[in-house]
This record gives structure tokens, sequence and C-alpha cells, in this order.
């Protein structure tokens, strides 16, 4: 049984930015094959920066927790700062994660970066940010 750290979890018990944004300005989705976990991000752009972050988690504890705890890192941030989120800031910030739950981190790293891309794909055939 994996133990875990008070933050982690706080943030299993009571995850913040829970749920879906409305006509997001982008969407990260991945899974992992080997645990079956499934993450969503959604992302709101203003001025280049992360007005709002949420997601949708469908996953084991640690994987809800580091949803949880990417989008509150991330949001405000500029998009390249919330693209130099690795796992290993994410495990940090949370308190440390059993070796066995790290890939949950990468999960977090990976739906976010994956929601940014996104946006800026879609801004590039746009023609300019928001
Ligand atoms: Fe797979 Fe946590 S066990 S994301």
């Amino acid at each position: 049984m994996p133990v875990y750290s008070e933050k982690v979890m706080d943030h299993f018990m009571h995850p913040r930015n829970v749920g879906e944004i409305e006509n997001p300005d982008g969407v990260g989705e991945v899974g992992n094959p080997v645990c079956g976990d499934m993450m969503s991000f959604y992302i709101k752009v203003r001025d280049n920066r992360l007005a709002d972050v949420k997601f949708k988690t469908f996953g084991c504890g640690a994987a809800i927790a580091v949803s949880s705890i990417v989008s509150e890192m991330a949001t405000g941030m500029t998009l390249d700062e919330a693209m130099k989120i690795t796992p290993r800031l994410v495990a940090d910030e949370l308190g440390g994660l059993p070796k066995n739950k790290f890939h949950c981190s990468n999960l977090g790293h990976e739906a976010l970066q994956k929601a940014i891309k996104d946006y800026r794909s879609k801004t590039k055939t746009k023609g300019g940010a928001k």
C-alpha cells in the first residue's frame, strides 16, 4: 500500500478545479494504457496566460491529486512557464509520490502540455494569440 503525503490526500479528497470549461481555448486528453487511467485538461487563455484551468480525471487517487495540483500551479502562469511544469515539480509540490505512482504525475504534465499545444495550433491557424 503506497504511503501518501498529507498534501496528496488533501488534493485527492478535495480536488480543486474539477470540471469542464465551456468553449475552452485548448483541450488535452491523455491516458495510460497500463493502468487505464484517463485525464482531460481544459484551458482558457488571456494575454498569453492561463486564466482558467479545469480537469476531469478518471483514475487513481494520485492521478486526481496530480490533476488538482497541476491546475493550481498552472493557473496564472504564462504559457511558456506552464510548459516547464515537469512531473518532478508536480511530485515535489505534492510532498512526494510513491515510486510506483510517479507515472501519475507524468499524466498531469502531459495533459496540460497537450492542452497548451492544442491552443497554440488553433491560434496559429486563426492567425494570432488571444
Ligand atoms: Fe495510473 Fe495513477 S495508477 S495514473
